[in-house]
């Protein structure tokens, strides 16, 4: 048993003898992990994606599933994938449900697995409706009912929140996070930073085929509401449980994490930041800092995407 779900190694496609689309990505995905793959259109995303599940030949490199190499047991890797890479197509004139039993045959599932799916994307209640009535996260959330039907252990899924809105994309997260509680590994991907922020516990950000950073997200970002700032405050030393325990009793003010005994994150909306730092000096804390950050990644990715559009 390997630790990584999947690892990427030096994946690259070419399409002419100078061109590669994807140009020597490697990365690796622990298991039980929502790991997002983030990068502007074009960046090679897809193409990534579909080398990754055996849709398209790769021109190099190695991935490995589970610790097997996708070349070499073919089958049982496959076993291991459930994707959606196009928009997953349905019988509209039937239910979610016959769709899925139509599946399910294919994918040699009993009827008590048809149930446990369903359960997981939270379709129950839609299920026996035709699927040309669903909304398009209900579509969506049929599409990775499917995909999970031979209970792969890495769920693949391209720009899944295309076209949904906030609340679908609230709903995503939600069970996304459901499968990672038992230990199923999602891999999404988005060209949408703030998406990214809200469904993913690391980032690999692509441009124009190469990967160029790798990042967590989970402890200053996935909780981070519109609006709100990421507000870093540096006290003297020995003062920062005074501080802590100053701030949490202000309304809308939630500490987000501690680096150092000192060094306190806060999220909190804009206008709150003096009226804090005027608690603070009341209160004979000695501040050192107190500063309202863009995450590094962020201030990356907006750097890139300006530059994409010409503004830099
Ligand atoms: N067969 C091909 N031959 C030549 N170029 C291709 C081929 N397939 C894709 N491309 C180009 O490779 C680049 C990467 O495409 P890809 O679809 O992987 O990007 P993406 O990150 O998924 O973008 P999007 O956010 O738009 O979905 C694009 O510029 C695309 O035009
Ligand atoms: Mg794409």
């Amino acid at each position: 048993m390997s630790e990584h779900i999947l690892s990427v190694r030096d994946l690259t496609k070419r399409v002419s003898k100078n061109k590669a689309i994807v140009d020597g990505v490697s990365f690796d995905m622990r298991k039980g992990e929502i790991l997002g793959l983030l990068g502007p259109n074009g960046a090679g995303k897809t193409t990534t994606i579909r080398m990754i599940v055996g849709l398209i030949k790769k021109s190099g490199g190695s991935v490995t599933i589970n610790g097997k190499d996708i070349d070499k047991e073919a089958q049982a890797t496959r076993a291991d994938i459930g994707a959606i890479v196009e928009n997953p197509a349905f019988y509209e004139y039937m239910s979610g449900y016959k769709n899925l039993k139509l599946s399910a045959r294919m994918a040699k599932a009993s009827e008590a697995r048809i149930d446990e799916v369903i359960k997981l994307v939270q379709l129950e209640k839609a299920i026996k409706d035709k699927v040309s009535k669903y909304s398009l996260g209900m579509k969506q959330r049929l599409g990775v009912a499917q995909a999970m039907l031979h209970k792969p252990a890495l769920l693949i899924l391209d720009e899944p929140t295309n076209g949904l809105d906030p609340k679908g994309i609230r709903e995503l997260r939600d069970y996304l996070r459901e499968l990672a509680n038992e230990g199923i590994s999602t891999l999404v991907s988005s060209h949408l930073l703030s998406e990214m922020q809200l469904m993913c516990d690391r980032v690999v950000i692509m441009e124009k085929g190469k990967v160029i950073d790798i990042s967590e997200l989970a402890t200053l970002n996935a909780y981070k509401e519109e609006g709100n700032e990421i507000v870093s405050l540096l006290v003297k030393k020995g003062q920062g449980q005074l501080a802590k325990d100053l701030l949490e009793e202000v309304e809308d003010v939630r500490l987000v994490s501690q680096e150092k005994e000192h060094e306190l994150i806060f999220e909190m909306p804009r206008r709150l930041i003096p009226m804090v730092n005027k608690q603070l000096v009341g209160a004979e804390v000695d501040v050192f800092g107190i500063e309202s950050k863009r995450t590094s990644l962020e201030e990356k990715f907006l750097a890139l995407t300006a530059e994409q559009k010409g503004e830099v």
